[in-house]
């Protein structure tokens, strides 16, 4: 096979990378190592920044989440027993969406399959070759079968654990990274939200965080040991340690849970993000933790920066925009790593802090909420910095 861009992983990242070349009038195939049904239905990321939301709805993809997106103008922050709204459309006249990741998935698969355009599933030992020559190949196996595809370029979107990123030879990428000593449990409740907001929880038990994907479906997480057994939650234990973590400020409703799991979380960047013919986008080359909501946005950042690049290759010639991914990319990739950082660490629970810590915890979010200037900077990063 052949193709102009080859790329790796169906995420968010590879998904709207092909979409968005596609409509530049440049091919791609998509390759992915777990099944349709697999993406369509992995629960991760929820919270979608304006801008995002904005390009979803250019590019094609954004009908269903016209009408089934939640349109949010702020979040509460729940510490010292009250409830303490920010309110970001009247900071920064900006709001955020909340749509399941999973829903993009389906919905750019769906757009992406009825252009006719490929994605080939479950494919297994994906491997990649002459990256840094002209013509760089993905070799894989579908259906039992031994396949290559030859490309001009390859789009590693393969998330954390892919491929892509141990294929550059040792040496090139610095890595930075930090791991936290803790993880969150998340739920998928068949239960109303307790508020029409994201309840961001500040509590001696720990963090907790109430979302949702609609108005009878809660998505709860709370702040938890790393390397937290799953086991040991049992529903009901759950639902006391939600309670307990919210606080008197609202009640919760127990219902069914439809799904739960731990995340655990890091902050990870390397740079640069590209070696020769291949460019990485995504989880492939940064994670944060999940507090400040950031991934998949920056995800999607990513591949639009890249997008244009390689439209900028294929109309004119130039290389001068692929040569500067990275340079371009990585300064919002930091800001947003700042900004999830310091949400993590004002609402979390940290081994060996004192009381000292504490009191400085309690003084910053007292800060925060009684500011303007400090609300406006939360919100103008939770909302999403500029993208251009
Ligand atoms: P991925 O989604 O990981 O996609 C990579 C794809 O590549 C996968 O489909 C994988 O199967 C495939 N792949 C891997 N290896 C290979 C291979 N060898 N060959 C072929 N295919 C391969 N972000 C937000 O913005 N907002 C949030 O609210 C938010 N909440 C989150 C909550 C949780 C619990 C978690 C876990 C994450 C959350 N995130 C959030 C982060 C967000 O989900 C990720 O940043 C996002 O999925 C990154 O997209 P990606 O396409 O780069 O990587
Ligand atoms: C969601 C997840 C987050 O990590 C966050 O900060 C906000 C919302 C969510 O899953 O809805």
């Amino acid at each position: 096979m052949r193709t102009q861009v080859g790329i790796i992983g169906a995420g968010p990242a590879g998904l709207m990378l092909a979409r968005l070349l596609q409509l530049a009038g440049i091919e791609s195939i998509i390759i992915e190592n777990r099944s349709r049904s697999y993406c369509e239905s992995r629960i991760r990321a929820g919270l979608i920044e304006q801008w995002a939301h904005d390009m979803l709805i250019e590019i094609g993809v954004g009908e269903r989440m016209k009408r089934e997106g939640l349109h949010h103008r702020g979040i509460k922050l729940n510490f010292g027993g009250s409830l303490h709204p920010i309110d970001f459309g009247e900071m920064v006249g900006k709001g955020v969406i909340i749509y399941g990741q999973q829903e993009i998935v389906k919905d750019m698969i769906e757009a992406r399959l009825a252009s006719g355009a490929p994605i080939y599933f479950e494919v297994e030992d994906t491997s990649i070759h002459d990256i840094d020559g002209k013509k760089p190949k993905i070799r894989f196996r579908h259906d039992g079968k031994a396949q290559e595809i030859e490309c001009d370029f390859i789009g590693g979107c393969d998330g954390f654990h892919g491929i892509c990123r141990p294929s550059i030879p040792e040496g090139v990428l610095t890595t930075y990274d930090r791991d936290y000593p803790f993880g969150w449990l998340g739920i998928l409740a068949d239960s109303p939200p307790p508020d029409d907001e994201l309840i961001y929880s500040y509590n001696d038990r720990g963090f907790a965080l109430f979302t949702m994907r609609s108005p009878t479906l809660a998505r709860l997480y709370f702040q938890c040991a790393p390397d937290e057994d799953i086991a040991r939650w049992p529903d009901e234990k759950i639902w006391q340690e939600l309670q307990a973590r919210l606080g008197g400020a609202r009640k919760l409703q127990e219902g069914e849970i439809l799904q739960k799991g731990v995340t655990p979380m890091r902050s990870f960047v390397i740079e640069p993000m590209q070696f020769g013919r291949l460019f990485l986008a995504g989880d492939s080359a940064h994670i944060v933790p999940p507090t400040g909501a950031k991934g998949m946005n920056l995800a999607f950042a990513d591949v639009r920066v890249l997008a244009r690049a390689f439209a900028e290759f294929y109309r004119a010639g130039k290389t001068e925009h692929l040569d500067g991914y990275s340079q371009k990319v990585l300064p919002r990739v930091w800001k947003a790593q700042r900004f999830s950082w310091w949400m993590t660490q004002i609402l979390h629970h940290f081994p060996h802090e004192n009381a000292f810590d504490r009191r400085r915890q309690l003084a910053e979010l007292n800060y925060l909420v009684s500011s303007r200037a400090a609300m406006t900077t939360l919100a103008e990063n939770y909302a999403g910095l500029p993208i251009d």
